[in-house]
């Protein structure tokens, strides 16, 4: 399907637009039974996530605010009699087999991801019979709204389902970053398994991931703001190097201060802590002063989203970008433009790049009647600029896994 962006009559540009949930469902169950002439057992729909607050944080024993958005993965399943896993998927149009028994290399990302899930799942459950499933999405690829993660989860739950395995929430993100972390080669924390699974309907959530508690604030802005995510299409290359590296550059500033100062974790350390590292290292006290205050900045937008205004929580999404920016540098030019252009729109009150960054999506607040015209603001100048077209969600908050 084609959604045209118009002008004065003019049609600007024509970008595909993204299947809805219920047309993505029925393609799934449609190819489902032409690929195995049989009807699914269980259809698992898993949504993408955002986060509004709290970025690389989740690692760092600190604060985040996600939340799932309304894009998904679907997984439609049977058993088979075969001892494997044939999995179909309709966003790279191929199929792999892939056997309980034997170990498999396999090229491409996502029947890694699908390998890895039926290894782990085989592992530690006993799984006696095969699977055929179809897996199909509407969530923007590698773009910082967690496709893979809930890529695993979707797969991952599908095989609960139909084997009926009895898993706690926390025990399936647990499971799921154990096998996105170990096919990607990352050391991610939770923030997608946890804003994914675990997300309410309209809440935001409010992760402790020290005190792993979870709470939840209504998403409700008294005037009348929407949400906006605007995928940059810039491909997120850095990202694995990279986050590895910050992971560790704020492991290793940890353990300098734990050598001054009387502490334990990251959550012990205070601003005045930092301004001794500064001498030592500059980016470990740049990666570190994002680290504590961005803590801080989740305290601060959680009271601003319940008593608060629009402005106030606009002026913290921008101090977090540039933040991001910064001192934690994993922004990106493009995105970073697209901060820039929005500076100069009325009705837009603030925005960031969300995820591992490099790239992907950015997230913004923007007043409801000025929608239609910052999408085609942002739209006209970015194009203009990089010759690409982004792709601008208005997100809504649907909460976590659904079943049909
Ligand atoms: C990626 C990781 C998350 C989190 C974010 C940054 O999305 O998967 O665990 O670290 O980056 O906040």
């Amino acid at each position: 399907m084609k959604l045209s962006i118009m002008k004065n009559n003019i049609n600007l540009f024509e970008i595909a637009e993204a299947p809805s949930k219920k047309q993505l469902v029925n393609h799934v169950r449609a190819e489902f039974k032409k690929q195995f002439d049989n009807q699914p057992k269980h259809v698992t729909i898993t949504p993408g996530r955002v986060n509004i607050i709290g970025e690389h944080t989740d690692y760092n024993d600190g604060l985040a605010m996600p939340t799932a958005i309304d894009r998904w993965i679907c997984a439609a399943a049977c058993k088979s009699s075969n001892d494997s896993l044939t999995i179909y998927s309709l966003d790279y149009n191929e199929s792999v087999t892939i056997s309980f028994h034997t170990p498999n290399k396999f090229k491409g990302i996502w029947k890694q991801l699908a390998a890895e899930a039926l290894h782990v799942i085989t592992t530690e459950f006993t799984i006696k019979e095969g699977t055929n499933m179809v897996v199909g999405g509407n969530i923007p690829i590698g773009c910082g709204l967690s496709s893979s993660s809930a890529f695993v989860i979707s797969i991952t739950q599908t095989f609960c389902r139909l084997f009926s395995i009895q898993m706690e929430d926390r025990q399936l993100a647990r499971l799921c970053q154990k096998i996105e972390n170990r096919t990607l080669g990352t050391a991610a924390g939770f923030l997608d398994q946890y804003g994914i699974i675990l997300s309410k309907k309209n809440h935001f959530m409010v992760i402790d991931f020290q005190a792993n508690t979870i709470g939840y604030i209504p998403v409700s802005l008294k005037n009348g703001c929407s949400w906006i995510v605007i995928n940059s299409q810039v491909p997120r290359e850095l990202s694995k190097s990279a986050y590895l590296q910050r992971v560790n550059e704020c492991k290793e500033g940890l353990e300098i201060l734990k050598g001054k100062f009387n502490i334990s974790t990251f959550r012990d350390i205070d601003n005045s802590m930092l301004e001794g590292l500064k001498n030592e290292s500059n980016v470990l006290y740049k990666r570190l002063c994002h680290v504590v205050n961005e803590n801080q900045r989740v305290c601060d937008m959680k009271d601003q989203l319940q008593q608060g205004t629009v402005q106030k929580v606009g002026k913290i999404l921008k101090e977090s970008h540039k933040s991001l920016k910064s001192l934690y540098e994993v922004s990106c030019e493009e995105i970073d433009y697209i901060i820039k252009l929005s500076m100069d729109f009325d009705g837009w009150y603030g925005g960031r790049i969300i995820g591992g960054g490099f790239g992907g999506c950015s997230i913004h607040l923007v007043v409801d009647e000025g929608v239609e015209n910052f999408n085609d603001y942002i739209t006209t100048n970015y194009t203009k600029r990089f010759g690409i077209i982004p792709e601008i969600i208005n997100v809504t908050f649907p909460g976590g896994l659904q079943y049909v």
